[in-house]
């Protein structure tokens, strides 16, 4: 097509794809959030498009122009991405799902209905505390329902700035055997690396085999083509 590059491998597909970063509110004018801008998983939405797959695009917070051939359901926080997932996949006929989006793993414990105040009761200025509470994880909740004939093909993706316990790969690896979805894409962030940036290097790994596929330095379009090349043969 136009668009160039299109196999139609796709085609008679629905794939939901999850892109952006949530924001976990704390008042009406405050939220915790990250630095997702969404380009990658809108390049995968995009690139599924392109290749025939009616695409459900779950987008938390992006300021983006939504790709041809999209559907874009736009949420804010985790919990509500969670829920638009789920009426998705509960709806029936999802061949794959690709969580692309950087899902807060906590919010707020509570939420101010009236923004807060630098002073807060009887002239107190002291730093408050913000107590937190865990967000479900979403891609865990869906490999946990998996099972019969219909259960989507599950694509996470972990972002990882490497620490004290291990580099990037030996991370995605350990997070790929805690995750158990069919494909991990393991990126490098860091300020200036992945996050917003037109280029980018991923490692797709897959369960059961130690082969790892790198993809890159290129854009993330690049990186989109290769997850489709390797999920859409996979397809049942
Ligand atoms: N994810 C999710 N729900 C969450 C958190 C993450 O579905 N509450 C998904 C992300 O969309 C991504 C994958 O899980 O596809 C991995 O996210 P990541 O943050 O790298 O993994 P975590 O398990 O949250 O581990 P950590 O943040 O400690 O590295
Ligand atoms: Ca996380």
């Amino acid at each position: 097509d136009a668009a160039g590059g299109a196999t139609g491998d796709l085609s008679g597909r629905h794939v939901v794809v999850t892109a952006g970063g949530t924001r976990e509110p704390l008042d009406p004018v405050r939220y915790l959030g990250n630095r997702s801008s969404g380009k990658q998983g809108y390049a995968v939405a995009a690139e599924a498009a392109r290749r025939g797959a009616r695409v459900s695009l779950v987008a938390a917070n992006v300021a983006l122009d939504t790709p041809p051939g999209c559907d874009l359901v736009p949420v804010e926080t985790a919990l509500e991405l969670e829920r638009a997932v789920t009426d998705l996949v509960d709806g029936g006929g999802v061949d794959a799902v690709v969580m692309a989006a950087a899902v807060a793993d906590f919010r707020p414990a509570r939420y101010a209905e009236a923004k807060i105040k630098k002073t807060h009761g009887d002239g107190d200025d002291s730093a408050p505390t913000i107590e937190l509470v865990r967000n479900p994880d979403i891609l865990a909740g869906l490999v946990a329902a998996r099972g019969g004939a219909t259960s989507p093909y599950l694509v996470g993706f972990a972002a990882e700035t490497g620490d004290g316990t291990g580099d990037v790969l030996s991370l995605a690896r350990a997070k790929l055997a805690r995750k158990g979805c069919d494909l991990l894409v393991a990126n490098e962030v860091g300020v200036g690396r992945t996050f917003g940036q037109d280029s980018t290097t991923a490692h797709l790994l897959r369960p059961g085999t130690e082969e790892i596929r790198t993809v890159g330095p290129g854009s993330k379009t690049l990186v989109a083509q290769a997850i489709w090349d390797h999920v859409a043969p996979s397809l049942r």
